[in-house]
């Protein structure tokens, strides 16, 4: 995901942006470059790979101006290189751009047509060559901007800077969340809150579809129709040690290690000490008037709703569907009443979960969200908002967000298990006390860190790896493979452990790796019997269970990891 910042400011515009792309460096990135314009005139400089190739080409090559623009790219039209980085310019005007220009090949035909060149593979391009265009043909750079956004499809953020105009920047935000940071003579804009942390608390979230015209000490959005809108300024509490490794060696590491801190504080916000049942936020939900629950979300969120499946199914009794976002909002499902939807989203801005819950806005008979960012669209779009309360998550890849969406999933269902009088006062109270237990079972589960380490120090060598799971361990096993993917560039798959047989097992042999999740639960002996079938093949199990689960299943396998205990 690409980052942005901006910045019109009284002091030299380089070294903040730069700074500030290092806060939204655990969006990933390939490439970067910043934009000023010094004593009216545009200048760029730009670098492959990490921001340290930005700032030591800026120590030799500086870039003096006190009005720019940054951009971290992760690659999506055209490779990672110098020339595929942002800013694009044309002319008199540079671009930085998250997101997709989706009509990007007929506006680049368009702008062949005129005569015009590209110099890069991107889609960005042709948003810098479209605005130098009717900037040529006599229009203000505001007009230019105008006219040029009139024109594009897709979802993106964008910022614009001019040569000959340092105080003006312009920025738009249409699907990619955009932020205005409002400094004292000084304006910033930032793909997110945390770039503008260090620089200023008060914060104006972009709307979709706005359109905004900052200058230092003024700025003017208009909405999607062009109509001036008002959209509020908060004073936001970000803590900048939280966008801070603490010792740890990255990101992922420290809020692996958060995991029983924030997810107490989950617990602590719905289930209050002292309380015994589950408390929502504001007007709630009755569940009794709801006869079937719509899951929707992408990637590791989707997972945390595959899990929680399981959990309204078997303890509230309500029907539930799962859904992927991009596959829901395309295939525009009917929403029979009495569906409540739930969306589910740690950035609370991924732009298919926003556009499924749009869809079902006027269809669903209520909108819920859980969501890590308060004050994303997701959030803020949906009926009832359940926080979650992990902190800020900076790694790229979802650790501490899943587990917090899981605490909280399981809160829902038994307030749903509750209102249709699904379960009995003793089995709640089981509930709850499992869950107010469950920062401790994860202290547990980290102190196992060195054990874990030699197993993924062995599954480091290998090149597939399948993890199986049943139940409730099934979206784990996905959810895992999806990490060890993400993380390790490991080829990895995840099937029902009752699949195995239906095909995957051709693939078993002494090379293959299977993870497989079993607690020592009702669905125990059958994982067994799908580890005897990897074991037969030569295939290596790596068994995750519990102390019961591993004394009766661990034989043979090649590694065994006590989720909550010794191995
Ligand atoms: O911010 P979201 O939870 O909506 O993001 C959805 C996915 O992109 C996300 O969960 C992704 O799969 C994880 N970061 C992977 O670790």
């Amino acid at each position: 995901m690409c980052g942005i910042v901006g910045v019109l400011g009284n002091h030299e515009a380089a070294p903040i942006l730069v700074e500030a792309l290092k806060r939204l460096e655990y969006r990933g990135y390939d490439s970067a470059g910043i934009a000023t314009v010094n004593k009216g005139t545009l200048a760029r400089r730009r670098a492959l790979g990490k921001l340290v190739n930005l700032s030591d080409l800026l120590v030799h090559d500086p870039l003096p101006g006190k009005s720019g623009i940054g951009h971290t790219r992760w690659a999506t039209h055209g490779v990672p290189s110098v020339s595929n980085a942002h800013p694009h310019r044309a002319g008199s005007v540079a671009v930085v751009h998250n997101g997709i220009i989706e009509n990007y090949r007929e506006l680049r035909a368009e702008l062949a047509g005129i005569g015009l060149e590209f110099q890069t593979e991107t889609d960005t391009e042709t948003v810098a060559l479209l605005t130098q265009h009717y900037l040529e043909q006599g229009l203000s750079p505001v007009a230019a901007a105008n006219q040029t956004l009139d024109r594009l499809q897709g979802a993106f953020a964008l910022a614009f800077l001019f040569d000959g105009e340092e105080d003006l920047m312009i920025a738009a935000r249409r699907g990619s969340p955009l932020a205005i940071g409002h400094g004292d003579g000084e304006m910033f804009v930032g793909s997110d809150a945390i770039a503008l942390a260090p620089l200023t608390d008060r914060i104006t979230y972009l709307e979709e579809g706005d359109r905004v015209v900052l200058s230092r000490t003024s700025f003017e959005i208009r909405d999607a129709q062009g109509a001036l809108a008002n959209r509020a300024m908060k004073t936001i509490q970000i803590d900048v040690t939280q966008v801070d490794k603490a010792g740890h060696k990255h990101f992922m590491a420290k809020e692996i290690a958060e995991q029983p801190t924030v997810i107490a504080e989950a617990i602590r916000h719905y289930l209050p000490v002292g309380e015994d049942a589950v408390h929502l936020p504001g007007a709630g939900i009755d569940f009794s008037q709801i006869d079937r629950l719509t899951m929707v979300a992408c990637g590791t969120a989707y997972y945390a709703c595959l899990t929680a499946k399981y959990w309204f199914e078997q303890i509230a009794r309500i029907p539930v569907e799962v859904d992927v976002a991009s596959e829901f909002r395309y295939r525009e499902p009917p929403i029979p009443g009495k569906t409540a939807a739930l969306f589910v989203s740690q950035s609370g801005e991924t732009a298919d979960t926003l556009a499924a819950l749009r869809y079902c806005e006027g269809k669903a008979d209520k909108i819920l969200s859980v969501a890590n960012v308060a004050e994303s669209s997701i959030a803020r779009e949906s009926d009832l908002a359940l926080p979650i309360h992990a902190g800020v998550e900076i790694g790229v890849a979802s650790t501490k967000a899943f587990t917090c969406q899981l605490s909280v999933l399981l809160m829902l269902a038994l307030k749903a298990a509750t209102d249709r009088s699904e379960i009995t006062a003793e089995d709640l109270q089981a509930h709850i006390s499992a869950l107010r237990g469950l920062p401790n079972v994860l202290a547990a589960a980290l102190e196992q860190n060195d054990n874990i380490r030699q197993t993924a120090q062995k599954l480091s060598e290998a090149r597939d790896v399948l993890f199986l799971g049943r139940g409730l361990m099934f979206p784990l096993a996905l959810e895992g493979a999806l990490k060890l993917k993400e993380i390790s560039y490991i080829h990895a798959e995840a099937y029902a452990s009752g699949e195995l047989k239906h095909g995957p097992i051709a693939l078993i042999d002494k090379q293959m790796p299977v993870v497989v999740f079993a607690p020592k639960d009702r669905l125990f002996d059958k994982s067994v019997s799908n580890m005897q079938e990897v074991m037969a093949r030569k295939g290596k199990v790596v068994l995750i269970s519990d102390a019961p689960g591993l004394k009766e299943g661990g034989e043979g396998t090649w590694e065994t990891i006590d989720a909550a205990g010794a191995r």
